[in-house]
Parts: structure tokens; sequence; C-alpha cells
């Protein structure tokens, strides 16, 4: 508590000091993650520029953000390989310190049939905005980075310190190649700063429920399954594997409420615009510190919202990780941040966007 008063306060001296509203540039704000870091920003007082090629999410997004904040942050639809149109982005809207760079392709699987769909989104996504932050004098670039670049850690809780390993899909490949990139680029021009965070799972949607989660398809992620089979939509959830070396026999992960994560956003943002980085990269790992098994996120949903979810258990899931889960204490120290909502509470929000968003389907 004391560390967030005193973050809160040297910001408020900041923006004191530098009147005009800071001006962050969010590169895939209208996706998951982003949508809740763009709320975040603006209930921060920051003013928010989108670009999104909407590729893996919709529009309407930005009315969520908009019920909720009160303010429509600007968007284009921009794709961030598109150089040219970045760079006119940034000429139109002069002025921006700093870059969220979520923008890039999620999928394990789509990544091993497209693997150079993934490697033209994410890496040159990322060297783009790299190579513009030094012609728009943009300070630092917060990166969106994966657990999945530790792959099975011999440690656990896994810390910052832990050795990467050899990434098993071409989307955790990718992670790691723009983190190097990014190192390299950094140490090559100390006039720009990076924080690269490494997230854990990311689970849960907004409380007011007017943002969430918005899978295209067939959901890969374990929540908007377990959400979609509660609601009827699918019949089953299939539970990949319960013969795994762990206390119930299924895959350990960190889960992290979303709106967490999205504050951890705001917290990296203004730590490089204060010049408060230890480093010109910085990594930290953002999670709660604490394992949960597939089962055991199914018993607590059930619990939590009262609906059943019917499931099976069926074979290993391809390359997936037997247990994983974070040391966040570096994060916590350093950044003043910590995961607060429990497990519970964020099942109970993401149940909650499941069912908002079937009732405006019916509409
Ligand atoms: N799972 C099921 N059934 C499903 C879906 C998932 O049993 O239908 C299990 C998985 O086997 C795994 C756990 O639920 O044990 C979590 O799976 P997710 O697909 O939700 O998440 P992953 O841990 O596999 O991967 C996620 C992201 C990746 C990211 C990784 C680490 O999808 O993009 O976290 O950050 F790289």
């Amino acid at each position: 508590m004391e560390i967030k008063k005193k973050i809160k306060q040297t910001w408020n001296n900041w923006r004191a000091s530098n009147s005009d509203a800071v001006k962050i540039l969010v590169t895939g704000g209208t996706g998951y993650i982003g949508s809740h870091t763009v709320v975040e920003l603006q209930q921060a007082g920051f003013e928010v520029y989108i670009v999104d090629n909407l590729s893996n999410s919709n529009i309407d997004v930005l009315n969520g953000i908009e019920k909720i904040t009160g303010k429509m942050p600007v968007f284009e639809n921009i794709d961030c390989t598109d150089y040219v149109a970045m760079d006119r982005f940034l000429s139109k809207h002069e002025g921006i310190q700093a870059i969220i760079h979520f923008a890039a392709s999620k999928a394990v699987g789509e990544s091993v049939k497209k693997p150079l769909l993934y490697y033209r989104n994410n890496v040159v996504s990322l060297i783009n905005q790299l190579e513009l932050m030094s012609i728009h004098h943009i300070k630092g670039i917060v990166f969106s980075s994966s657990c999945t670049v530790y792959g099975q850690p011999d440690v656990l809780p896994v810390t910052e310190a832990a050795p990467r390993k050899t990434a098993l899909s071409p989307y955790g490949n990718t992670k790691q190649i723009c983190e190097d990139i990014i190192m390299d680029t950094i140490y090559s021009n100390d006039q720009l700063k990076s924080i690269i965070l490494r997230y854990f799972n990311p689970i849960g949607a907004h409380p007011s429920a007017y943002i969430g989660e918005l899978p295209n398809g067939v959901p890969n992620n374990l929540i908007p399954f377990v959400t979609q089979t509660a609601a009827g939509i699918r019949d089953e959830l299939k539970v990949f594997g319960s013969d795994y070396n762990t206390p119930d026999g299924t895959c350990i992960r960190d889960y992290i409420n979303v709106v967490d994560l999205a504050k951890a956003h705001v917290v990296a943002v203004q730590r490089m615009l204060e010049n408060k980085t230890k480093k010109n990269v910085e990594i930290f790992n953002l999670g709660t510190g604490r394992g949960l098994s597939v089962m055991e996120i199914i018993k607590t949903f059930e619990k939590v919202n009262k609906v059943a979810v019917p499931h099976q258990i069926v074979e290993h899931r391809e390359g997936d990780i037997e247990q994983v889960w974070a040391d966040p204490t570096y994060a916590n120290e350093e950044l003043g941040w910590k995961a607060e909502e429990s497990v519970e509470d964020t099942l109970k929000s993401a149940w909650k966007w499941q069912k908002y968003i079937m009732k405006k389907a019916d509409k």
C-alpha cells in the first residue's frame, strides 16, 4: 500500500510539471489485454491512441471502453506491419511519448501451421515500432512477452533469471526473437527504454462486463472454452490429460486477472516516463505466484458461478507444459504492483462477460 501511494504521488508531481495529458500509443488496443489496458490508462489520465487491424478483435470494443471510462480513445485501423501507415499515423498525432505494443498473433497451434504469418506479424511489427520510435522521438516501449519463453522451467516458481528454453512453437519463438531485438536495439541507443512484461495466463473480464475476451471461432484457451461450455455453446470441455506429475494429474498454470495485468502496464509506462528504470531494458514476470490445476479451475468456476461445466479427460495436447507459475517478487517490489483479485472473483467476471455477450447477441 505504501509503495503504491508513493508511486501515485511521484506520478502526480510528474504530471503537474508536464501539464498536458501524456499521449500513449497502444498497438492492438482493441484486443483482450489491450482493451483492458486502454481503460486503465484512460482512468489514470493518459490520452490514448489505438492502432489495430481488427484481425482478432471487434470495433465494438471501443464502445465498451467508452462506456467504462466516458472517453472514446483515438482509433485507426492500421496494420502495424505497415511501416508507411504507422509513420503517417505518428506524424499526424505528434507528441506520443511511449508505446505499449500488444499487436501480435497469439495462437500457438495456428503458428505451427502458418509460421511466416507469425514471423511477419510479430517480428516485423516490432521492428517498425522500434525504428519509428527514434524518428518520432518516442522514449519507451512496453512489450507484451510471455512465460512461454521459459518453456518447462527447472525450478518453480520461475524467476526472471531462469534461462529461456528452446521455443516449442513459432509463436513462442517470435516472443524470444522480439525480446532479443528489443535488447539489441536498446543497448545500441541509450535514448530508448523498454520494459518487457512476461505474462502468465490472463483470464477474466472487466468487472463491468463491458469488455472481455472475444475469441474468434472455437476457443483455444481454457477459460473461454469453460464459459462457452457452461453456456451450452459447446457440449463439453476436453481436459487435456490427467496423468501429469501434479497433485491431481492436470496441468498447472498461474492464472492472473486481466485487470490486474492491465494495471501493471500503467505502472510500467509511468516508470519509463519518469526515468525510474534501473536499466534501459527491464524484464518483469506478471503473475500471481500461485499455480492452479485445470481441475481446480473447473471446480472453482462451477462453485462460484453455480453452473455446471461438463468435461471429459482426453489425451495430452501437443506442446503443453506440465506446470508453470511465477515468482512475481521482482514486479511486486520494483514496480510496486501486485495481482490482487481472487481467482473466485476473476472467474465470476468471466461468467458475467459470457452472459453479457450472449444477451447482446440476442438483441
Ligand atoms: N486446457 C484444457 N482444455 C482446453 C483448453 C486448455 O484442458 O480446452 C488446458 C491446457 O492443457 C493447459 C491449461 O488448460 O493446461 C491452460 O491452457 P491455455 O490454452 O488457456 O493456456 P496455455 O498455458 O496453453 O497458453 C497460454 C497462451 C499462450 C501463452 C501461454 C503462456 O495461450 O499464448 O499461455 O503465456 F504463450
